[in-house]
């Protein structure tokens, strides 16, 4: 058994769904979670900037000792993911899991025609990390739209209404026109829309999430590794960081997760998005009072 947790983290409150799935899929496990808020969200930002930040949290989180780690972004798994693996399972031992791969393996598995469709942030879109994914599997078509606004009606709450089925309607017209029958939810905000979004598809086109998936794959590496930690352990006590205002955090973090929430803490970011530019991550995470 091990006791120590997994690490995770996205632009913000995001990767929160995939903690959901890993709390759900693995109960014992304690998540330390950290979201970007003073740098988020990554969806428009140079896939530079966004690897440059990742490191650094990674950085961070890898010295705080997780066991493994989860990059539950899909732009940031679309920016970094080589460079977290070669950093920190080749240098450190510490085992990575993205979003990427595990959301397009299902859809490959999924779909009849062969026409997958893939809505996303620009970043993950602009980066073609699903279309490489998904190359190697034969007779598989990729159909990628960004979606941007989905993103902010997220995080404002707006999940249903006219508004919602409006952009829904506008952002899913060129995917459903391509007939896909398999459509990859490829952003960490989405699955909170799965509501109109299926409305506007249609029934009969398979919806895929990467947190689910992810959360089988993080299962799949810590039972491989003996790195699970059994019902045996204490009460699993979990810890969640933002690097902007922990209440504005906190608040959200309830709705994309649950109850688990609980005190968040802040974590300074000690560059600001011009240091994140740096090829070298000009960026380290100090625990602040609050
Ligand atoms: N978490 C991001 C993703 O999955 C969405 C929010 C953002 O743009 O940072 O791509």
């Amino acid at each position: 058994m091990n006791d120590a947790p997994i690490g995770m983290f996205d632009s913000g409150v995001g990767g929160l769904t995939v903690a959901r799935s890993v709390l759900d899929q693995l109960p014992h496990e304690q998540v330390l979670y950290i979201g970007d808020t003073a740098n988020g969200p990554y969806g428009p930002r140079d896939i530079a900037e966004v690897r440059s930040l990742a490191l650094s949290i990674m950085d961070e989180l890898v010295d705080r000792g997780v066991k493994l780690l989860v990059i539950a972004c899909n732009t940031a798994s679309a920016a970094v993911l080589h460079d977290a693996r070669e950093r920190y399972t080749l240098g450190r031992g510490v085992p990575v899991i993205e979003v990427i791969h595990p959301a397009a393996r299902t859809a490959a598995r999924v779909t009849r025609n062969g026409r997958v469709g893939l809505i996303a942030t620009r970043g993950t879109v602009d980066s073609r990390a699903y279309d490489d994914a998904l190359q190697a599997v034969p007779g598989v078509e990729l159909f990628s739209q960004a979606c941007p606004r989905f993103v902010e009606l997220a995080e404002r709450g707006v999940t249903t209404g006219p508004e919602v089925l409006d952009v829904a309607e506008d952002y899913l017209a060129p995917i459903k026109a391509a007939g896909v029958d398999t459509l990859i939810l490829g952003c960490t905000h989405y699955p909170l829309l799965v509501g109109p979004i299926s409305y506007v598809m249609g029934e009969e086109v398979a919806l895929v999430t990467s947190s689910d998936e992810t959360a089988k794959d993080v299962y799949r590496a810590l039972a491989s590794k003996g790195l699970l930690r059994g019902p045996e352990a204490n009460e699993p006590r979990h810890e969640f960081r933002s690097t902007g205002d922990p209440k504005a955090f906190s608040v959200l973090a309830r709705r994309f997760l649950g109850p688990e929430v609980g005190d968040v803490e802040r974590v300074d970011s000690a560059s600001d998005a011009a240091g994140a530019r740096a090829e070298t991550p000009g960026f380290s995470l100090l625990p602040t009072a609050h």
